[in-house]
């Protein structure tokens, strides 16, 4: 029967090229590379022609009922704020304020001290210590992603990159400053009136204005081009088979598109994964601070994913050192501290274990494949 062969032949033969073209592998012996009932661990073939697609037509995650989520996409360009519009001075203004000791009380203490281009834009230690070498007790995020999260700070505490800016130079344990005496500072050296001179219309220095330019120059490090991007943007060889099982895992299995989605990977929203040592001397409870709603008890904002591999070590307090630890950590569903028996009638509110966490059952290889992706990042 020659006809009928030749047919198949036409039907197949785009999709096996396709195959092996973006798997480099030959074509698994029948005419889709996918079962019609997609298993929780579709061979490569299958997942490399799933994800060769633009995002937006990748098959919808699985993630709870209810959850906005958007999908994992190139990150776009950031947008500046109505009446702080970037351009190339301001960026450059920018960054010699980030790089310049001049903003801290005891001229040591940079942005960058903390925020090290060289440690992925943060400074590689559980929390960052600052003004007289005291211990902060967070840990410092990087900033390479800043430009699009919203709020800023592990407890959403700066609503903007132009206000939070202010916030370290004044933090008695970071800078040990004030905006105002880091504005006279400014004013009193020739070469920044000339620099602020050259971007603002109206030249004389104040705090608005230096806030205006650090985040100028903190947009401009959006990053464009990790693999997982050149991947997103059509090289479908850009990830090796490790962290294609990876990426599918992500957004399935591992159940962490409920929170890490769109973007940057993250829904901007607060959630308690149960590291916030209720009652102990090391206590934070994050958003609760900031809000008082018992409800933000022990929530933090969800961090982008952005550059990750290089930010170690992780979370608010710098608890896990490494990416392994934190998909173990995940694995069993988070930290489950147990309310004390009798708690004081004055004592915060015990911070209540987010839903979306629960164990997730994964295999060694799958933890694997997980952190591969996250290298991808
Ligand atoms: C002493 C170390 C230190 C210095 C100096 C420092 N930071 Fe930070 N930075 C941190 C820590 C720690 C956090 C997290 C604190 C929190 O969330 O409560 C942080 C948070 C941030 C964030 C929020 C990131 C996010 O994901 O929410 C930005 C942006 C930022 N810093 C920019 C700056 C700028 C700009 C300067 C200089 C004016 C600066 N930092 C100086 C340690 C530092
Ligand atoms: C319930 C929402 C939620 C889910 C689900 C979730 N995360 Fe997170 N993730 C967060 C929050 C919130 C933090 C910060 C928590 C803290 O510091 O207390 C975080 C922190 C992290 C960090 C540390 C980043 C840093 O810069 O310190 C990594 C890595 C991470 N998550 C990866 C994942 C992976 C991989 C999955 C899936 C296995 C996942 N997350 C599932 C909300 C979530």
């Amino acid at each position: 029967m020659r006809f009928p062969s030749r047919h198949l032949l036409r039907l197949c033969l785009p999709v096996a090229i396709l195959a092996m073209v973006s798997a480099g592998m030959p074509a698994p012996a029948r005419d889709t590379p996918c079962p019609p009932a997609l298993p929780a661990h579709p061979d490569v073939a299958c997942l490399r022609a799933l994800y060769s697609a633009p995002s937006v037509r990748w098959p919808s995650p699985e993630v709870e009922p209810g959850i906005a989520w958007q999908e994992l996409a190139p990150l776009p360009l950031p947008v500046d704020l109505p009446g702080n519009p970037s351009t190339p001075a301001k960026i450059k203004l920018g960054r010699r304020l980030f790089f310049d000791t001049v903003l801290s009380r005891s001229r040591q203490l940079a942005c960058a001290s903390c925020h090290d281009p060289d440690l992925g834009w943060a400074d590689g230690r559980r929390v960052s210590f600052g003004h007289d070498r005291q211990a902060g007790r967070r840990n410092a995020p990087s900033v390479a992603t800043s430009a699009h999260m919203a709020p800023l700070f592990w407890d959403g505490r700066a609503a903007t990159l132009e206000e939070q800016a202010l916030h370290p130079i004044a933090d008695p344990t970071e800078m040990s400053f004030s905006a105002d005496a880091a504005v006279r500072r400014l004013r009193r050296d020739a070469s920044y009136r000339r620099d602020f001179a050259e971007v603002f219309a109206q030249p004389r220095i104040d705090a608005n204005k230096l806030g205006q330019a650090i985040a100028a120059f903190e947009r401009s490090l959006s990053p464009r081009n990790s693999r997982f991007d050149r991947f997103l943007r059509g090289n479908a060889h850009a990830l090796e088979d490790a962290q294609l099982r990876g990426l599918h895992l992500f957004r399935t299995t591992a159940g962490c598109m409920n929170c890490h989605n769109g973007p940057a990977l993250t829904d901007n929203g607060f959630h308690n994964l149960g590291l916030h040592f209720h009652g102990r001397s090391r206590q934070d409870l994050g958003r609760y601070e900031i809000t008082g709603d018992p409800a933000d008890s022990g929530r933090f904002r969800t961090p982008s994913l952005r550059g990750v591999a290089s930010t170690a070590p992780y979370m608010h307090n710098g608890l896990i050192p490494r990416l392994s630890g934190v998909l173990a950590f995940y694995n069993v569903g988070g930290a489950r501290p147990r309310p004390p028996a009798a708690s004081a009638a004055h004592a915060d509110p015990f911070p209540q274990p987010d839903p979306l966490l629960r164990p997730r059952g994964l295999s060694r290889q799958d933890l694997q494949d997980l952190e591969a992706f996250l290298q991808a990042l």
